[in-house]
């Protein structure tokens, strides 16, 4: 469990262009996004200050969701975005113990779900995944791989590659989910540090 004071902390001592899950264009998610669930309602969890929500209103997808623990984090995006902002909804939450309204055709999630490092939080993670989409609805998460950094932002984090995050999964919500894809990935932050991620497409449903 992380919690919003320490992520509000983060971003507040630092340019968003300097944190070190910083991208300019936030491949490969945009790939994947795109190949996958070309249109429809998204939602970005812990999407912090990223310029993903950038793309996905310029691309015309929408509803489009961005929900984080950290208000510090949404309130940079926000600023960023100006008047474009007010075509997002902003959500300060914790995902683990978010209640969706409705249904998306897609969740993202870069770089969250590898900071639960309790059981119990990822069932609930995974659930109320399960909850926010609808059948057929495409799930993109990416983590650090089996080599990827152990800590990020002085937190410990759990390490995937994409046939343990499908076990996971599928631990946690029996034949729900079916994985479609994955790539290895490799982050340069801005300092020049290579980090191992790997993303994997879920589809809900069989
Ligand atoms: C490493 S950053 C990645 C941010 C963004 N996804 C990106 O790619 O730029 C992790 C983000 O997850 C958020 N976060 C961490 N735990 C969370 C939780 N339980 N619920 C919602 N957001 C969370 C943090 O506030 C932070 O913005």
């Amino acid at each position: 469990m992380t919690n919003g004071a320490h992520w509000n902390r983060v971003y507040g001592d630092r340019d968003e262009t300097d944190l070190t899950w910083f991208e300019e264009v936030p491949e490969p998610s945009l790939a994947l996004i795109r190949a996958h669930a070309p249109a429809g309602a998204v939602v970005d969890i812990g999407g912090g200050a990223s310029r993903l929500v950038d793309h996905l209103l310029a691309d015309a997808y929408g509803p489009v969701v961005v929900l984080d623990l950290s208000e510090t984090a949404l309130a940079a995006a926000r600023t960023r975005l100006g008047d474009r902002a007010g075509d997002a909804e902003w959500i300060v939450a914790d995902v683990t113990g978010w209640s969706p309204d409705r249904h998306f055709d897609l969740w993202h999630d870069r770089a969250v779900f590898h900071f639960l490092t309790d059981a119990a939080d990822r069932a609930r993670y995974i659930a109320v995944m399960d909850a926010a989409l609808g059948d057929g609805g495409i799930a993109v998460i990416g983590t650090f791989a089996q080599d990827g950094p152990e800590r990020c932002s002085g937190l410990p984090v759990q390490r995937y590659s994409p046939e343990a995050l499908d076990a996971e999964i599928e631990s946690h919500a029996p034949g729900r989910f079916t994985l479609l894809e994955s790539r290895r990935h490799v982050h340069v932050t801005p300092g020049g540090t290579r980090q191992n991620f790997q993303f994997s497409v879920f589809r809900k449903g069989a």
